[in-house]
């Protein structure tokens, strides 16, 4: 019995996990072109309060975010107070990203030379994030977050 219960606990877990992950197909799928060509190759969606990560690093378009990087990619959404993007940039994967800026006190864009982009559009209780390859147009990645982003706040999320 105790057995069945921890299975089924666990399949719970499984399956929100992966649910999340649809978010990471959709994002990119809405970052295609008129000619069809997508322009966001990662994605990944944390929690507005604490940054944790909700979708998984399992996923191939995974934008995976290590250690301390999706708290400090929380707090200012949450202050509202953006300085720490401006001033030490943004890290994802590792990697600086330098702040372009902020619209609404809800949308952030940043980039870095030959490593592409990242949008980041907060909703009620999350954060869309997503990249854009070097090269790409930012403006298609930008599309894909707001529609996910959109849709999860008609969700009450
Ligand atoms: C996170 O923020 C802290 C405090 O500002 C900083 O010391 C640390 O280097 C940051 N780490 C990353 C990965 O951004």
């Amino acid at each position: 019995m105790q057995h069945a219960i921890l299975i089924l606990a666990f399949l719970a877990i499984g399956s929100t996990a992966s649910s999340w992950d649809i978010y990471i197909e959709n994002i990119i799928a809405q970052s295609k072109d008129a000619s069809g060509t997508t322009h966001a190759d990662k994605a990944c969606i944390i929690g507005l309060d604490g940054g944790a990560i909700w979708t998984t690093a399992g996923h191939p378009n995974a934008l995976k975010l290590q250690g301390q990087e999706g708290v400090n990619i929380s707090n200012p959404f949450i202050s509202k107070d953006f300085t720490s993007f401006m001033a030490g940039g943004i890290f994802a994967e590792g990697i600086k990203y330098q702040f372009l800026r902020v619209e609404d006190d809800k949308i952030v864009l940043a980039k870095k030379k030959d490593s592409g982009a990242l949008t980041m559009q907060a909703t009620k209780t999350a954060i869309v994030i997503a990249h854009t390859k070097e090269g790409s147009q930012q403006g298609n990645t930008n599309k894909g977050v707001a529609v996910v982003a959109y849709y999860l706040e008609s969700l009450g999320m």
